[in-house]
């Protein structure tokens, strides 16, 4: 059972964080007691979102920035400790799938794929490691991988490598961080309802249904979920892994129809 206040005094940045899985982790520490900084690229999405945790209890900050600027993510932590005093836990939730295939994906969007989700992803780790360590205290860092870091997905190329890269990030920096008694842990999410999917594909639920192993695609907060337990007290021995939360996915992985991608309406 949760405890309901087992983050409290603990300040969490959390990125992409306006709406899907990140809303639902910055809900779920914000409920259990954590201050919370959320980010989006929107920053009026941001702050609707931290309005919203406002509204029901919570201590949240909304803040707007492209994380693919590595100013934007220093910047995070700066506001945090301005803000709240301090920085525990850094959750590099930020990123962006842009489909194409192989033979035409454009240099730019290769670029943008690895800023925004590798250079999002290390320098807010960087920024939040060197706080911790200043600090003496400790604390979490979460990347969010994915299923598709593990197994193929057609046209995900760009994205695919950036989410296997994020778990190797985790198991590298135990060593460097690991003295500090600061813990880095992954999430590889499978499918999941979000508001993106939805929009992309209203059938996502009944389609994703068919091919998960539960039947099931995750809710936003069946990954929440799992992100609170590697942030939480109870996996400080939990380091360099990555928890694949995705019905059991992986174990099969067929993928469903990719036409929108053929028709150029990814
Ligand atoms: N939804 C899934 O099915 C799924 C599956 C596996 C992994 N993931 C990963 O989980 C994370 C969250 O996924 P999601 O589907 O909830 O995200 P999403 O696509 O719904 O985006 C969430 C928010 O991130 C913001 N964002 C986009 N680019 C940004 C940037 N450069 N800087 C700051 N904010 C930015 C968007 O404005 C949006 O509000 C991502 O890293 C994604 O790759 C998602």
């Amino acid at each position: 059972m949760a405890n309901e206040a087992q983050f409290k005094g603990k300040t969490a940045v959390i990125t992409g964080a306006g709406e899907g899985i990140g809303l639902e982790i910055a809900r779920q520490l914000a409920a259990q007691g954590a201050n919370v900084l959320l980010n989006d690229l929107d920053a009026a999405k941001a702050a609707a979102a931290a309005q919203e945790i406002v509204a029901s209890g919570g201590v949240c900050l909304g803040v707007g920035g492209d994380v693919g600027e590595v100013s934007v993510v220093r910047g995070l932590v700066v506001q945090a400790v301005d803000h709240f005093g301090q920085l525990d836990i850094a959750v590099a939730n930020a990123g962006i799938t842009l489909w194409n295939n192989f033979f035409d994906y454009d240099p730019d969007d290769f670029q943008t794929v690895l800023n925004v989700n590798l250079g999002g992803s290390f320098f807010l780790a960087q920024a939040a490691a060197r706080q911790m360590r200043q600090q003496g205290t400790g604390g979490r860092i979460l990347f969010m991988s994915s299923v598709t870091g593990y197994q193929a997905i057609k046209y995900l190329s760009a994205y695919a490598l950036t989410k296997a890269a994020l778990r190797m990030l985790a198991r590298q920096l135990v060593v460097e961080l690991g003295p500090y008694g600061i813990t880095v842990n992954a999430i590889a999410p499978g499918a999941t309802v979000t508001p993106r999917n939805l929009a992309d594909d209203p059938n996502y639920e009944a389609v994703w249904g068919q091919l998960t192993p539960t039947q099931l695609p995750a809710t936003t907060a069946d990954i929440a979920q799992a992100a609170l337990f590697l942030l939480s007290p109870q996996a400080a021995q939990i380091n360099g892994q990555t928890l694949v939360v995705d019905g059991g996915w992986t174990a099969t992985s067929p993928v469903p129809p990719l036409d929108f991608v053929e028709k150029g309406e990814a």
